[in-house]
């Protein structure tokens, strides 16, 4: 047979298959999001996301204890706080949940690099990202708080900030704040372009903050546009981002690319509770390999170009990692 070109050559055994992947993942881009519970002693099981735990403020450490023995040395955090108001005041309480978790894990492990989440929904008692005028989010009250919010998570030692409210010049507002406070060096990874999925149905369980009323499409982006992820993040990237994040991760493989193509900040994407939930419940009924479909759809996001990638399989694909299956 006449076949000067043949593929295979280079799929002939593991050895050559690794030597020729192009894709290249360590533990150091994978983040683990932590859910902080400010009513809760020890540890509780989420339902709606099997395999992970809300944690109390006592016993966070246990959550950045399990990091470490896998590998991972950073995580965000999302909190559940006491009590909630309309204006989602307990978000930059200096005493709030995040603020307390933020410093009792850098005095105990002052390297594990701490993300902080930010923003009004798990504080509101609405359920929306910000403060309401009517039945609509008010974009420019709004980013007086998160600002707040932002500098409050600083000030108790977060080694970086993540506002994912979706509000018109957020990053601007945070990075003036930060700045005048003496942040300049605290870096801020926007939700630039973060989608009004279904796909955050386990995380809005988990989370306690789906909206009371409506939905949030009024701010989160349409999924039928890609064209505008750039738009949010070009203009992120204008106002002080340092890292862009796409948001849902496997549904918007796309966009993770053409973002990656066009700015020259890391691009970091967001594998969401959906994604994670999916895979689960259909190990759970015999319908796929866990194990392997967990590796595939986390290379598949760092081969379409993210940087970093936020999952709730963090743990157990830096063991993948390490193990040499995928990396
Ligand atoms: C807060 C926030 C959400 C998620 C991350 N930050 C929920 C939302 O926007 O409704 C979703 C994460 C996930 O689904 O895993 N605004």
């Amino acid at each position: 047979m006449d076949l000067t070109i043949r593929p295979r050559r280079l799929r002939g055994n593991e050895r050559i298959r690794r030597l020729c992947r192009e894709t290249r993942m360590s533990p150091d881009s994978l983040i683990y999001p932590i859910f902080v519970d400010e009513g809760l002693i020890g540890a509780r099981p989420i339902d709606s996301l099997p395999g992970q735990c809300h944690y109390g403020l006592d016993c966070v450490g246990q959550a950045v204890e399990e990091c470490l023995a896998h590998g991972v040395k950073q995580c965000i955090l999302f909190g559940l706080p006491g009590k909630k108001d309309a204006h989602g005041s307990p978000a930059w309480d200096k005493k709030g949940v995040i603020q307390r978790a933020v410093r009792a894990i850098k005095a105990q492990y002052p390297d594990f690099y701490v993300i902080t989440d930010v923003c009004l929904c798990e504080y509101t008692d609405h359920g929306h990202c910000g403060i309401l005028c009517g039945e609509t989010v008010d974009n420019d009250k709004t980013l007086e708080v998160l600002a707040k919010t932002a500098l409050s998570h600083a000030q108790a030692g977060a080694d970086m900030v993540a506002p994912s409210d979706m509000m018109d010049g957020r990053i601007a507002a945070i990075r003036g704040t930060l700045d005048k406070h003496g942040f300049e060096n605290t870096p801020i990874l926007s939700y630039a372009a973060k989608y009004a999925s279904a796909f955050y149905g386990p995380f809005r369980a988990a989370a306690g903050s789906a909206p009371a009323f409506g939905d949030r499409r009024g701010y989160q982006m349409d999924p039928h546009n890609g064209r505008e992820a750039l738009k949010e993040c070009a203009l992120d990237a204008a106002e002080g981002a340092d890292i862009l994040m796409v948001k849902p991760a496997l549904a918007y493989l796309d966009v993770i690319r053409a973002c990656a193509e066009r700015f020259d900040l890391p691009v970091c994407a967001y594998s969401v509770s959906g994604e994670y939930a999916m895979v689960k419940a259909a190990a759970a009924a015999g319908l796929i390999d866990e194990y392997r479909v967990m590796c595939e759809s986390a290379v598949s996001v760092f081969r379409a170009g993210a940087n970093q990638l936020i999952t709730y399989y963090a743990k157990e694909l830096a063991q993948a990692i390490k193990k040499g299956d995928i990396g």
